[in-house]
């Protein structure tokens, strides 16, 4: 099944990667559906809405700070590490991502489709204030207040009602219209409307592998489905290309 991979990677003159919360699961971070997902654990309503952040805004930042404080001690799995090296060599165009933790770009990624933003910017929720800021740390008090008008900052990600960033949404579209190979790699591809890139690439006539420790709604549609952790698979992918270790 590797060297399947390795030959379609070969092969394809326009791979992309799409990824969720199961390529950094390996990393610590967990997961949101499935067992012991984050959404068992928590509300998503409370957590990730618009309504639920001005109902109780100490209470969604506090999750952020504690998950932020999570993401900064975690490190890029091998998941990471093959797919920034794949990418290094030309084998990989683009990394289009639903996660926002930046461990795709601390393994050496470049330009990164985040599709739901990233949990390090924040921005001001002040009426006509348009100021935006990439945290180094977590905040020390929360919730963080603007500099600029002294509004409530709140997260840069995507909640759920919301709409993708448009620049964002566009350049995965337009990669994945002209990709001829879509490697999708560890995510449940429930929401939409990210989800739907996979399926533009096979529409189109593309390829689809998956890597998932789990059967998703692309299983039935893949012409390669690797039953595994990425980290581990993808760790063997890159030995057998010699990029890894
Ligand atoms: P999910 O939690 O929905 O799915 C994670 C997927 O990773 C599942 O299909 C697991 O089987 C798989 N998985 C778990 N561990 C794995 C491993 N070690 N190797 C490979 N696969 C593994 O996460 P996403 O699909 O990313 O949105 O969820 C999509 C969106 O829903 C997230 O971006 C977030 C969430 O609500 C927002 O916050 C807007
Ligand atoms: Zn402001």
């Amino acid at each position: 099944m590797i060297e399947r991979l390795a030959r379609f990677l070969e092969d394809a003159e326009h791979a992309i990667v799409f990824t969720g919360a199961g390529v950094s699961a390996e990393s610590g971070i967990p997961t949101f559906r499935g067992r012991g997902g984050l959404w068992e654990r928590f509300d998503p309503q409370k957590l990730a809405t618009p309504e639920g952040f001005w109902e109780d805004p100490m209470e969604v930042w506090s999750w952020y700070k504690l998950r932020m404080e999570l993401i900064a001690r975690a490190r890029p799995n091998p998941a990471h590490v093959v797919i920034a090296r794949l990418q290094e060599r030309g084998l990989v165009k683009t990394i289009i991502t639903q996660n926002i933790d930046g461990l795709h770009q601390r393994a050496g990624a470049r330009d990164v489709v985040e599709l739901h933003g990233n949990i390090w910017r924040v921005r001001c929720t002040g009426p006509g204030c348009r100021h935006r800021e990439t945290l180094a740390e977590p905040p020390e008090e929360i919730p963080p207040r603007c500099p600029a008008c002294g509004s409530l900052l709140r997260p840069d990600v995507v909640w759920f009602g919301e709409p993708l960033p448009f620049r964002e949404w566009s350049r995965a579209v337009e990669e994945a219209e002209r990709a001829d190979l879509v490697l999708v790699v560890g995510t449940s591809g429930v929401v939409m409307p990210a989800g739907m890139i996979p399926y533009i690439v096979k529409r189109n006539g593309g390829v689809l592998v998956e890597i998932n420790v789990e059967e998703t709604g692309y299983t039935q549609m893949a012409d390669l489905h690797i039953r595994g952790k990425a980290g581990e698979v993808l760790a063997q992918l890159g030995g057998l290309l010699g990029i890894y270790p």
